[in-house]
């Protein structure tokens, strides 16, 4: 009997990266035209590296509710250039004003201030652009890419991140309870995943029931994230996040760090992960990677 040694979690976690990379180079415009410059800038900022979480997520839950062929990459693309755009203007001057994302100078450094705000526009405009070519791919399944459609849409606006960076902005340096602090970070951080992994699985055809409950994984992973986010930036270094560290306290955001303490704040990065691998457990099919992935997060360095 032929032994098959399985992948390590990293050498399959480089793998996934490495397609999703050619997936996003596929999907980017031509550098071309009197606007060149705006291509450029948005292949800057996409192609500085990154986890590549998000299409990731989708991508695990496409194949883990029996998900096949190509119709889940333009959405990948999608959702990391909702998830960039996101970022190029969380680093703005008028927002968290940060210098440096992914190892690299942040785009209006590089670009200037006018086009930093227009590269986070084309990047969220030039998303859905991308997402609608899977009609093009599938047309027999237009109501599935539809109903993808609708959650890329909603989720990424005033009830799912954009919402959740309103209520963000707008109380640094206030006062902010327990329970708004969990209803930024659903918004900002979890809707973002969350549609990563309810496009997976509508185009997948999982059933409405399937789609909740990844929902509710997503959820949960999504505040464990944002968490271990808020703890990185005070534990960890520029040269290894990549981006800087003490951005919040600069800002003066209320975290959950700020709130209940280091110790705390890691208790609920495991507690919430746990939950979501609980949630995990009574689906069906393949879900070993999906479970490793949460749990590298716990630990991430990044
Ligand atoms: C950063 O997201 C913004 C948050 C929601 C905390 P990531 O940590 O996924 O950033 P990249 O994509 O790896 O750069
Ligand atoms: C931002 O949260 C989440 C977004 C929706 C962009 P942060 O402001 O903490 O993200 P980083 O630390 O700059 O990546
Ligand atoms: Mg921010
Ligand atoms: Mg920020
Ligand atoms: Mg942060």
């Amino acid at each position: 009997m032929r032994m098959e040694k399985r992948m390590s979690f990293k050498e399959e976690y480089k793998k996934r990266i490495a397609y999703i990379e050619e997936v996003l180079k596929t999907y980017l415009p031509k550098q071309e035209g009197y606007q060149k410059l705006i291509m450029e800038a948005m292949e800057y900022s996409l192609m500085a590296g990154g986890k590549r979480l998000r299409p990731m997520l989708m991508w695990e839950t496409f194949r883990l509710f029996g998900g096949e062929g190509k119709v889940i990459e333009p959405f990948m693309a999608a959702i990391e250039m909702i998830h960039t755009y996101s970022l190029v203007h969380d680093d703005l001057p008028a927002m968290d004003n940060d210098e440096y994302r992914r190892g690299r100078k942040t785009t209006h450094v590089v670009y200037g201030e006018d086009m930093g705000i227009l590269t986070g526009d084309a990047l969220l405009n030039y998303a859905f652009e991308t997402a609608c070519l899977a009609f093009d791919m599938e047309p027999e399944n237009s109501s599935r890419i539809g109903q993808a459609m609708k959650i890329l849409a909603s989720k990424a606006g005033i009830y799912g991140m954009i919402g959740g960076q309103v209520v963000d902005v707008k109380s640094a340096g206030q006062d902010v309870s327990g329970e708004m602090l969990d209803f930024i970070y659903r918004l900002k951080t979890s809707a973002l995943i969350e549609s990563s992994v309810m496009t997976g699985a509508l185009l997948a055809g999982a059933s409405g029931e399937e789609t909740e409950k990844m929902e509710q994984i997503a959820r949960r992973v999504g505040l464990a994230f944002q968490i271990q986010d808020d703890i990185l930036d005070v534990t960890s270094t520029t040269e290894v996040l990549g981006k800087p560290v003490h951005s919040d306290e600069k800002n003066e955001k209320t975290t959950y760090v700020t709130w209940k303490g280091l110790e705390e704040a890691k208790k609920d990065v495991a507690l919430m992960t746990e939950e979501a691998i609980g949630i995990l457990h009574t689906l069906k099919g393949e879900k070993s990677f999906l479970e490793e992935i949460f749990r590298w997060l716990i630990y991430r360095e990044k």
